[in-house]
């Protein structure tokens, strides 16, 4: 129960963020199987960025693998194993998603998950979630720490951009005319998480895409 019940918003055309949509029940179910997710082989693991630096944000991929900047079918940065399949209930999952977010939006297959986890210190710069060839809406859902979500614009990483709080069990959808928008997360809240859903401390995000790839 919110003390002071956040509404929904439209940040942006085709960017809505909608407080609390992940029952308990779910943030708990999320959480634990992105612990599964997370164990090698094809496990959590940061990438190293083209500047040989590595990310602060660690992920785990399903159904495709994606590193800087591209997708595979294997873990080719890492140990080469298979990428994890995404299951059926999760594709559901961010169906039904996108149909509370967008009631008006089309048929929706997302074959990509990416499932980042951030510790206290992680952040992850403004950038445009481009390489995907398909512009079908992308899904997020929050877990654990809250965190200072950036939104930006088409253009470029600068102003103008709205700043959103993303709580445990949000979800956040951005598509059509935002669906190439600059975002990035400049700030967890750390030991913000409720232990009750499994994770005592850190941040988790999964988001859901299409990759319009065979
Ligand atoms: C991302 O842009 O891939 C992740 C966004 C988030 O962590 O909320
Ligand atoms: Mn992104």
């Amino acid at each position: 129960m919110e003390l002071f019940p956040r509404p929904r918003t439209e940040i942006a055309p085709g960017a809505v963020h909608v407080p609390g949509w992940l029952s308990p029940q779910w943030q708990q179910r999320l959480v634990s199987a992105c612990r599964e997710w997370a164990r090698p082989p094809a496990g959590l693991r940061a990438a190293r960025l083209p500047n040989g630096a590595r990310m602060s944000v660690q992920t785990v991929c399903l159904g495709w693998h994606w590193y800087p900047y591209r997708y595979s079918k294997t873990v080719d940065d890492g140990d080469g194993a298979p990428v994890k399949p995404l299951p059926g209930w999760l594709a559901e999952l961010g169906r039904q998603a996108l149909a509370e977010a967008c009631p008006v939006a089309g048929p929706y297959d997302p074959d990509i998950a990416l499932v980042n986890f951030y510790d206290a210190g992680a952040r992850m710069g403004m950038h445009q979630d481009r390489d995907e060839l398909s512009r079908a809406p992308v899904i997020s859902l929050s877990l654990g720490d809250e965190c200072v979500f950036r939104f930006g614009n088409t253009e470029n990483r600068k102003q103008p951009y709205t700043d959103v709080e993303l709580r445990s069990g949000d979800l956040f959808v951005f598509g059509g005319p935002s669906r190439m928008a600059y975002h990035g997360v400049p700030r967890t809240l750390p030991w913000t998480a409720d232990p009750a859903i499994g994770m005592s401390s850190g941040r988790l995000n999964i988001t859901l895409r299409e990759s319009g790839m065979d």
